[in-house]
């Protein structure tokens, strides 16, 4: 069959959304659609409480069941870099027509590769204002946020705050306040949802009113000590400080004094900061070969100029499983493959007997060089500081949003704050998933870098409780798939 003949003549598709800011989803169906040949004009997006197209005749139900199926024969859909950067952010935008607006320019994609370079075009020019404006309300949440510490019934504080976005940015700018605020209880109640963290787990919840969050002064003491961390004198521009933080705001905000200070203290912070500035700005990776291409030449931390190359994962995009060890090590580092020597050869051994495929996951580490010290002739595995595993979270996180595992599965301590921005105890964490901000399952146990240190009794009874962890993730990942 054609993909033509897939498309019922005149038929109108209608796409059901299940979240305004489900970007995948989108993917997903706007590539079957492009394979089933099915021209912009004869498909409506429509959001969650949205009332579509009346003259949409196919696929009105939730699952949107009756779209094509897809061709026996797809033929491959093209989508550029520059496009899928772009259309990540425009299609969280509050503008209805986004979603249409991604498909016809998709559609043009597929006959003309390069259009995301024609900055004249009305499309490619909409999309770019799209994504714009929501970088910018993504700004003004990180910038504006202010938390109302309340008490707990069990006495535990918990930080809530107000905002109110002009998108649907919430559920994808969480994660900032996550790495921000990791130790700590929060809320942020906005009208389009709300985000909750407890310090291990992230929860959505609806939309909220103004009225749900508490009144009053902004803590202070928390609020001063973010805000000196976030404060870039390197960027300072008076006047646009002026139009971000619009002057009669300020004496409302307890940052504003330490202006003077944070500014009298530059200097020394500058190039540190330079550094930290452009990387809150970079373009996230939207494939491995750009995660592996951009490890490469970072020069973020100080093992960067260690070893021989950055190592980064592989394996499939799409796996269910990723797997995080530490860092490469000797062999790795001269092999430029993950866990191809002595840890990573006991590995394989307890995935094939767990029944796990070590081919189809993905196998990666929280810090992508090898730090090491010279011991005559050899070079004698370090562990990677917690510094440098938070510089590297940057890679990783990019990793995962790629592959978009269901479960991650944690060696040891250093993977498992790579994955949670935060030290937790191995010993304590396994056992039990610990939720990840996308739904993921964060499963942490410990490397086998330790049982190879260890030997006799303590070495067999440690290899039996990696192996029941092993067990209980291909039970877990059976669990999901069914
Ligand atoms: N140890 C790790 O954590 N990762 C590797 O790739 C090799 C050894």
């Amino acid at each position: 069959m054609t993909a033509m003949q897939n498309v019922s003549l005149g038929a109108h598709y209608a796409v059901h959304l299940p979240a305004p800011d489900d970007f995948a989803f989108w993917r997903e169906r706007a590539r079957g659609l492009i394979q089933c040949d099915v021209p912009p004009d004869r498909v409506s997006w429509i959001e969650p409480g949205g009332t579509g197209d009346l003259f949409a005749t196919e696929g009105p139900s939730r699952g949107d069941k009756r779209l094509p199926p897809p061709p026996a024969d797809p033929r491959p859909v093209r989508a550029s870099q520059r496009f899928l950067t772009v259309a990540r952010s425009a299609a969280l935008h509050s503008d209805p027509a986004r979603f249409g607006l991604l498909y016809c320019l998709l559609w043009r994609l597929q006959r003309n590769p390069r259009i995301m370079e024609d900055k004249a075009d009305p499309e490619v020019r909409r999309v770019e204002e799209l994504a714009k404006s929501v970088r910018r309300d993504a700004h003004k949440m990180h910038a504006f946020v202010r938390f109302r510490e309340v008490t707990e019934e069990d006495g535990t504080p918990h930080f809530v705050a107000w905002f109110e976005p002009d998108h649907h940015i919430v559920r994808a700018e969480a994660t900032f306040f996550m790495r921000r605020f990791a130790n700590m209880r929060w809320s942020i109640l906005t009208p389009r949802g709300s985000v909750h963290w407890d310090g291990e787990t992230m929860r959505e919840g609806p939309p909220a009113r103004r009225e749900d969050a508490p009144g009053g002064d902004p803590v202070e003491v928390l609020w001063r000590s973010y805000y000196a961390s976030i404060f870039n004198p390197a960027r300072l521009k008076v006047g646009a400080m002026l139009s971000e933080m619009p002057k009669k705001y300020w004496k409302n905000l307890p940052e504003a004094d330490l202006i003077p200070q944070l500014i009298a203290g530059a200097q020394a912070r500058e190039a540190a900061m330079v550094r930290a500035g452009e990387r809150e700005e970079r373009v996230r990776p939207a494939t491995l070969a750009e995660v592996a291409k951009g490890a490469a030449n970072c020069r973020d931390c100080p093992i960067a100029d260690c070893g021989t190359r950055a190592v980064t994962g592989e394996g499939a995009q799409g796996a269910r499983l990723m797997i995080v060890g530490e860092q490469p090590g000797d062999q790795e580092d001269i092999a430029g493959r993950v866990f191809v020597g002595p840890a990573g050869q006991l590995l394989d051994q307890h995935l094939t007997r767990a029944g796990i495929d070590r081919r189809a996951a993905y196998v990666t580490n929280a810090v992508k060089h090898f730090k090491f010290t010279w011991k005559g002739k050899h070079r004698l595995h370090q562990s990677p500081g917690a510094k440098e595993i938070d510089t590297c979270r940057w890679w990783l996180e990019a990793e995962r949003a790629i592959v978009q595992p269901r479960i991650v599965l944690a060696l040891g301590a250093s993977a498992a704050r790579g994955m949670l921005g935060r030290t937790v105890s191995v010993s304590k964490a396994r056992g039990a998933p610990i939720m990840l901000d996308d739904g993921a399952e964060l499963w942490v146990t410990v490397h086998p870098s330790y049982l190879l240190r260890l030997d006799g009794e303590a070495q067999a009874q440690q290899a039996a409780l990696f192996a029941a962890d092993l067990d209980a993730v291909r039970e877990r990942l059976a669990e999901l798939a069914g």
